[in-house]
């Protein structure tokens, strides 16, 4: 007897697929570049010299630990420290483990939709540090905070690192700290990591690496819906491109169709046509200046307490009081 495991196929990759490529010009969202290859590129591309950003802000949290504990917890206040998106582990364990060496008195929550990547974190942080309090929560950003807020009146300082938060557009980013600065309470506080605008070709490079790992996180889009969605995606007749404008400090990832074609999407009962060079933009990753930072706290109605920056100045970890 054969025995069948199926995953069920994320409904929001359905809509996004259906919806996005019947798009003029097509799109696909980043948010379903994250399957296990796609986590797994890009962990090799936070390694990738070219890509800049975890290293600076690994050196940012390196040398203002004792800065950011004097920040969190003034007066040895309790605090819960609230990360949004369960991390790469290794900058989060860096806080961590200072932290804890510090003796303050606080306890982590990370937050994800990936039950995988917070059992993973768990597992790793228990056997590091078995005396850490330590509450996952499986769930979307904003369900986890409104709870939180319920159950303790403990300080909560969120973290949103790693440059997440040029993933979204602006508006959305507006949003999120809207939304952020609702469910928490006056005195709280966001550490959210921003990439800062800087040389073009700096920027453009990191998204361009000469490994190919981009390019293979990009495509791999379209690898993870032949899969899910029975598509036939010559992954060969699609090539990864970057473009960087400097004006609006966005980065934008495309594949393009290196032919004419039509791909059919046997899940969706759908074609595709793709004329010679037409595009799918699949990512945005917006890079800040100090002001457009100001701005966004004070739309939201949070004030910058902290702006720490690596000694290159590409990068800054800022800290957002309620
Ligand atoms: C997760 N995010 C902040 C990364 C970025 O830089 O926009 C994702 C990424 N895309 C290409 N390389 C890395």
């Amino acid at each position: 007897m054969m025995l069948e495991t199926s995953v069920a196929v994320d409904p929001a990759l359905i809509e996004e697929v259906r919806t996005g490529l019947q798009l003029m010009p097509k799109r696909l969202s980043s948010r379903f570049f994250y399957d296990a290859e796609g986590s797994r590129i890009f962990q090799a591309i936070m390694h990738a010299p070219e890509y800049y950003l975890t290293r600076s802000e690994y050196e940012i949290l390196d040398t203002y630990k004792d800065d950011l504990l004097r920040l969190f917890a003034p007066a040895d206040r309790p605090f819960e420290l609230v990360e949004l998106g369960a991390g790469d582990g290794l900058k989060t364990k860096l806080l961590l483990g200072h932290f804890h060496d510090a003796q303050a008195d606080f306890a982590y929550v990370p937050v994800d939709i990936s039950a995988d990547a917070l059992t993973g974190l768990v597992t790793d942080i228990n056997r590091q540090w078995p005396d850490l309090r330590i509450r996952s929560r499986h769930d979307d950003y904003f369900n986890a905070l409104e709870q939180l807020s319920d159950e303790s009146d403990a300080r909560r300082v969120v973290l949103f690192l790693g440059s997440n938060i040029g993933n979204f557009t602006p508006g959305d980013a507006v949003d999120f700290y809207g939304q952020l600065y609702d469910r928490l309470q006056p005195g709280d506080l966001v550490l959210t990591g921003f990439d800062l605008q800087k040389h073009p070709s700096i920027i453009h490079a990191a998204y361009n690496d000469q490994a190919g790992l981009t390019r293979d996180f990009n495509l791999n889009l379209l690898r993870r819906i032949n899969r899910d969605l029975d598509a036939n995606f010559d992954l060969d007749t699609f090539s990864h491109y970057e473009t960087y404008n400097p004006e609006n400090g966005e980065a934008r990832s495309y594949l393009v169709s290196e032919k004419k074609q039509t791909v059919q999407i046997a899940e969706l009962n759908m074609a595709v046509s793709f004329e010679p060079g037409e595009i799918i933009h699949t990512e945005i990753s917006r890079k800040f200046t100090r002001a457009q930072i100001d701005d966004l706290a004070h739309r939201t109605g949070f004030s910058v307490t902290g702006w720490f920056t690596d000694a290159n100045g590409y990068f800054a970890d800022v800290v957002f009081e309620r």
